[in-house]
Order: C-alpha cells, then structure tokens, then sequence
C-alpha cells in the first residue's frame, strides 16, 4: 500500500518534470506559439509609407494585401529570411508608455528587415542577440504613445489569415524564374518551393532572397503548379497556379490556401 502509494507520487512528480519541462522548452523555441519577451520601435511615416519593397521581397503592401499590418525583425527572428511571411501577435507590457495598460493586442506580418549596428553605442535595438519588431508607426500607436520612441513588448506567433488563394508572382527571364510567394496564410513562412511545369515532374526551387523563389530552366508555354512547405510542416500542392500564356511580371493566384 505504502510502496504503491510512493509510486504513484514518484510517477506524478515525473509527469509534473516533464510538463514543467515540456512548457519551458515551449517557452525558448522560436516557432513554438507562446509568449516571449522583445521590444518594439517603429519606421516610416504614419500612413505606412517607407515600409514597402522590404527585404522579404513583397512589394506594395497595400496592391498585395498585408497594408500596414507588418514588421521588420531584427537578425534574431529574421532568421536570413525565412521568418519573411510569419504572422505575430503582439502587446506593449510593463511600460508607462503602453496604451491601455498593455490589453490592445495588434497582427502583424513579417515583411522587412531591421538591420544592426554593430557601430551605434546605445539604442542597437536590431542587433544580435536581441529580438526586436519595427513595425510600422501605425500598428506602433496601436500599442503606444508614440513619443516613446520604443517599448517593451510581448509577442507569440499565430496563424497568418489571409483573403482569397496564396498568389504567385513570376519574374526573370526565358532560362531563369524568379517566383515570388505571398498572401500565404497558417504559419506564412515557406521553408520549400517546387514547381511543376506541364511538360516536367516535380522539381526543387532555390530561396534566392526573402520570398523569392528561383528555378534554373525554361519552363516558357507550360502551365505552371506549385508546391509550398511551411515552417510548421505543412504542406500544399496548387495545381495550375498559371496557365501556359503566363507573363513575366504578372501575378497568379492559387485556389488553393493554407488552413489557420
Ligand atoms: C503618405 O504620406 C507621404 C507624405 O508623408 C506621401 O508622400 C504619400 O503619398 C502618402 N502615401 C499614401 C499611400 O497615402
Ligand atoms: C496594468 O497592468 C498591470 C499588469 O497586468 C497591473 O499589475 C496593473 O495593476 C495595471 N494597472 C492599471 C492602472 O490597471
Ligand atoms: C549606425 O550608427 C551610427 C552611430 O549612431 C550612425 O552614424 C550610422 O549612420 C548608422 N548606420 C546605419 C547604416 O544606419
């Protein structure tokens, strides 16, 4: 009775290790959904201006659907561009300068990044190690006053929900595709392209910068599929994403999206 007793004690402070644990690791995991501890300054002018054609390679914000709803990230969540596309939840916390004491929670997407300075003294919000959101002065007065310039905040990543199919635009040149993904919903960050032409298997693209996507080939006259990995794992297949007239320059869109 007693040995048993003692078992199950020792059993269910194992499991409550092992939970402690299990939510600690959830805790220092960058693409793990929980809260995290970072600050927040803002770039660019107050209807969102200075913001576009950022390092993700997405270009008018507002043609392609993310408006002034995003953010830089410093080298430390930026992560060479593949967190281009996450969506983060975010709250002012434990600061004067905080609008309505920290409860108004702002969306943003990850469109740019916050370059460092290794040579500023002070203020170096964007170097490493620090994990850092510039987001744009609107979503900032969001959160708030202005005038203070920077603030601690909260952050956790979410879903990304987007309007209509993941859309596709395609650049470069007879022998050269360079793709750029955007509009694309769940965790909104492609780790993996490939594309399908109607005449080809399956076959592996480069992350050339942001979310650019490259392909070495001519893939001119064929109907063009595409198939999207996540952060997440997730994955899926949009076939005939454009048709076989497609254009240098032009965007298509999937019918297909990531579920959130
Ligand atoms: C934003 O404001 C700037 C001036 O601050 C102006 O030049 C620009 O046209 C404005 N952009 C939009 C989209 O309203
Ligand atoms: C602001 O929020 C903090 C933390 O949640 C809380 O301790 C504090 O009482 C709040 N202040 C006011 C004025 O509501
Ligand atoms: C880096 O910081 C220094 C010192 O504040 C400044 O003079 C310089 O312009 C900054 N460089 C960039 C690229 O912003």
């Amino acid at each position: 009775m007693c040995a048993k007793v003692k078992f199950s004690s020792i059993a269910l402070i194992v499991i409550s290790i092992a939970l402690i644990m299990g939510s600690f690791h959830c805790e220092v995991v960058e693409d793990n959904y929980g809260w995290d501890d970072a600050h927040a300054t803002c770039y660019g002018g107050i209807n969102g201006s200075g913001t576009m054609f950022g390092a993700c390679g997405y270009k008018d914000l507002f043609k392609q659907g993310y408006g002034v709803e995003t953010t830089a990230l410093s080298t430390a969540l930026f992560n060479k561009g593949l967190t281009c596309g996450a969506c983060y939840e975010i709250k002012c916390t434990n600061s004067k300068w905080c609008l309505k004491n920290g409860t108004v929670l702002i969306h943003v997407t990850a469109t740019n990044f916050c370059p460092p300075n290794y040579t500023k003294p002070t203020e170096n919000w964007c170097n490493p190690p620090a994990k850092h959101f510039d987001l744009t002065q609107p979503m900032f007065r969001k959160i708030a006053v202005y005038k203070a310039g920077v603030v601690p905040v909260q952050y956790r990543r979410v879903m990304c929900h987007k309007q209509g199919g993941i859309k596709f635009e395609i650049n470069g040149n007879p022998y050269f595709l360079l793709v750029l993904v955007y509009n694309v919903g769940g965790a909104g960050s492609v780790v993996d392209v490939k594309i399908k032409g109607s005449k080809t298997g399956w076959l592996q693209m480069s992350r050339n910068w942001g979310q650019n996507w490259d392909f070495h080939g001519q893939m001119v006259g064929q109907s063009l599929s595409f198939r999207l990995t996540t952060s997440d794992g997730k994955w899926v297949q949009a076939d005939d994403v454009a048709p076989s007239y497609w254009k240098f320059g032009k965007s298509y869109e999937a019918k297909k999206q990531f579920s959130f």
